[in-house]
């Protein structure tokens, strides 16, 4: 079992992870649930299937009273009327401000429980059990949201965890989508923050096939690497924009694909692809990363199909909209070289012509997504 603390002004709390995570619920964690007066798991529908009786047998143990309440698996839980549903099942069930929730779930449920926390009551505590790799991203740092029809993210707030238990085990029933996903936002984390690690990770054969122990080594990389981050900036004024590396492009693609077509790392790994033939343009050292990270990206089945399929100007509308954008430009996070990422406003023009060479350099993509 590792663990790491987030320490930010006024909230700390520890990120566990390894095998027994869920064990600490009635050690570590035993007081924290007995004293709250009630305690529900809002459930991803699929993992609920799957692995419900893995946190509830530990609940089980400290003789507390539980409900559950199970969510659309996936961003479909990412809604206001399943985030009203929630309030209601926790009014109709006499919740209080001292009650606590448990999202059990990926990014999505994640997402959803802390928003549904964050506003029950002008706010009460939550705890996240994660399930996705991805999750090690969306767990820690307190970000909480719903989409809109409008856009993805478009309503939320933040609002930190009380603890972040990731059971290890449980990522062994991802499907090959999922982990895709997880992994491009481990090889974010990496790009943005450290040289050696990320040639490991583009040099490791694993990448796309991991186990759960390379895995457990692995995340706790990356949560540290978001962690640091958060610590430093927690309201995304300075350097937790770093964060968005590939997602500027990438949330235009995975808005494009309709929410669902591809999973948000795909999406981001487009978008860091897009990023980083940006940063040549402006200096990138050394050459040829971009080359070698969609080479990577091919091999590792990711997909460019969308930027062959959608003209430019569709992604375009979607970055216009997105709530990192300023009025009139385009922000980027770009990389001097691996580990030195920045931020740089961009013209619509060269988007175009990045947009273009970007297609001329992922034309043998074969892979169906
Ligand atoms: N809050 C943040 O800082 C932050 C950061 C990054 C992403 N996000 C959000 O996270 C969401 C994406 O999260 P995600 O990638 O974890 O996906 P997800 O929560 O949408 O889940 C993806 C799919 O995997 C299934 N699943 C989850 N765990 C499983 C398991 N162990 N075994 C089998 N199937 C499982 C789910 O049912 C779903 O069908 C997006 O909504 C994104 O906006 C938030
Ligand atoms: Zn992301």
């Amino acid at each position: 079992m590792a663990k790491l603390t987030v320490k930010i002004p006024e909230h700390e709390y520890d990120v566990h992870i390894g095998d027994q995570a869920y064990d600490l619920l009635t050690t570590v964690y035993g007081d924290q649930l007995k004293k709250a007066d009630q305690i529900c798991i809002i459930a991803d529908e699929k993992v609920a299937d799957l692995h419900l009786d893995k946190l509830t047998n530990a609940i089980q143990t400290l003789g507390v009273k539980f409900f559950v309440k199970v969510v659309p698996p996936g961003e479909a839980c990412k809604t206001s009327s399943v985030f009203f549903d929630c309030h209601s099942f926790l009014l109709q069930n006499h919740f209080t401000r001292n009650s606590l929730l448990l999202a059990f779930g990926g990014g999505a449920c994640g997402d959803l429980t802390g928003f549904v926390a964050a506003t029950f009551m002008r706010g009460i505590a939550y705890i996240q059990c994660p399930t996705t790799i991805l999750a090690h991203d969306s767990a820690v740092g307190g970000k909480t949201a719903i989409n809109m029809p409008e856009g993805k993210n478009m309503v939320g707030s933040f609002h930190q965890p009380a603890a972040v238990l990731f059971h290890t085990p449980i990522l062994e029933t991802l499907p090959p989508r999922e982990i895709r996903s997880g992994m491009a936002e481990l090889l974010k984390h990496a790009l943005i923050s450290d040289g050696a690690w990320s040639e490991e990770l583009l040099d490791n054969k694993q990448f796309v096939s991991p186990s759960v122990e390379w895995l457990s080594v692995e995340l706790i990389k990356g949560i540290q690497v978001k962690a640091k981050i958060v610590e430093e900036d927690q309201f995304e004024h300075s350097s937790r924009k770093f964060l968005n590396f590939g997602h500027t492009f990438g949330h235009g693609v995975e808005a494009v694909c309709g929410f669902g077509g591809l999973s948000h790392g795909e999406c981001v790994m487009i978008g860091m692809a897009f990023s980083l033939i940006l940063s040549e343009r402006h200096g990138l050292q050394p050459i040829g990363l971009a080359d070698r990270l969609i080479g990577f990206a091919q091999r590792c089945s990711y997909t460019f199909k969308p930027i062959h399929e959608n003209s430019f100007g569709s992604f375009l509308d979607y970055m216009k909209k997105d709530k990192k954008s300023t009025y009139g430009d385009l922000n980027f996070v770009l990389l001097q070289e691996i580990g030195h990422p920045y931020v740089k406003s961009v013209s619509e023009e060269e988007c175009k012509i990045v947009f273009e060479e970007l297609k001329n350099r992922t034309g043998a993509d074969r892979n169906d997504g």
